[in-house]
């Protein structure tokens, strides 16, 4: 865990203790994913037996997030809603909001300035899939500290091909010291994942970014902002973690073979949303019932949410 001298400077700066919000960011081109997104997002092709945007729900979900913001494209937003709803089947809050054209990731603090009202934010992409490991236990630390006392908390993860991803440079106690985008020569293979996490000043800071070369507002930025104020920290997901980006026609297929893997031979659910909601206390025994009931045709999945109840 990467502690900076965060906490004693930072107890001055506490008015309040805010309560997280989360944004799904679930719009953007998809082209890599073409021809199956010609027609639909990218977030409502299966992952294994679940559409993608379940995924990312279920992370913050499990991290006792229950206002979400889903930001999706005009096209889509309607599927979103009717797949989705207010939430309310599953005891949270959802809300739509629309992005234009993909103006890069910290548009989403602009568009969803009013919904986070200067909370804290957790902000995970609609593709970014996280399951096992300490990802629970971690995701809740950083969502109180920042919580707490402000920042940003960014999660890393070790991977085999750094220079695709925004790669994090750290010193000996793990203090976080730059980050570069997709570096030719990448001073570490820790990618910093698609779940940030950031205090309510976030929005200004995304107002005040100017778009790359490439024409878009860049995360990388907004996080260096934190960053150059010695106010952000990274936590680095151990082995046991898995983390896909599910935008390639192969991690999405790599992405269908974990979750088969681990609901078939592991015994556990990936993504449940309905399990989650009544183990978190979202929803109760009678709402899990008549949800089970709708699925009762589908071997797994029903059979798995009626015996929760039974
Ligand atoms: P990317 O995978 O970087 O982009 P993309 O989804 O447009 O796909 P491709 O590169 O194949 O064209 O986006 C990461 C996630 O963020 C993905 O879930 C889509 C979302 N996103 C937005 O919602 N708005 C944006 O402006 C961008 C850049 C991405």
């Amino acid at each position: 865990m990467v502690r900076q001298n965060l906490v004693p400077e930072n107890i001055y700066r506490i008015r309040h203790a805010t309560v997280m919000k989360g944004i799904i960011l679930a719009g953007g081109s998809g082209t890599r994913l073409l021809p199956m997104t010609s027609i639909h997002s990218k977030h409502l092709i299966p992952v294994y037996d679940k559409p993608m945007i379940y995924y990312p729900l279920s992370s913050l979900m499990v991290g006792g997030i229950k206002e979400i913001l889903i930001i999706s494209t005009s096209r889509d937003l309607p599927d979103f809603q009717e797949l989705l709803g207010s939430g309310s089947d599953l005891g949270i809050n959802i809300q739509y909001l629309e992005q234009e054209s993909p103006r890069g990731l910290p548009e989403a603090f602009i568009i969803g300035k009013e919904f986070i009202a200067d909370e804290s934010v957790a902000l995970i992409l609609g593709d970014n899939i996280f399951h096992g490991g300490s990802f629970r236990e971690k995701f809740n630390e950083c969502r109180l500290r920042t919580e707490k006392f402000g920042g940003a908390n960014l999660f890393g993860s070790y991977v085999e091909d750094p220079e695709r991803f925004g790669v994090a440079e750290i010193d000996s106690s793990n203090n976080l010291l730059n980050i570069v985008e997709k570096p030719n020569d990448p001073q570490s293979n820790i990618a910093v994942t698609g779940l940030y996490m950031y205090d309510g000043s976030v929005c200004d800071r995304a107002i005040s970014l100017s778009p790359s070369n490439r024409g878009e507002l860049e995360i990388t930025d907004l996080n260096m902002t934190y960053v150059n104020e010695g106010r952000a920290e990274l936590s680095i997901f151990g082995d046991k973690t898995i983390w896909i980006d599910a935008g390639t026609p192969d991690s999405l297929l790599k992405a269908s073979e974990m979750v088969r893997m681990v609901q078939m031979n592991g015994g556990q659910t990936v993504a449940c949303l309905e399990e989650i909601a009544w183990k978190m206390g979202f929803i109760g025994d009678n709402q899990l019932r008549v949800i089970s009931e709708k699925y009762d045709s589908n071997g797994f999945y029903g059979s798995h949410l009626g015996s929760l109840i039974n």
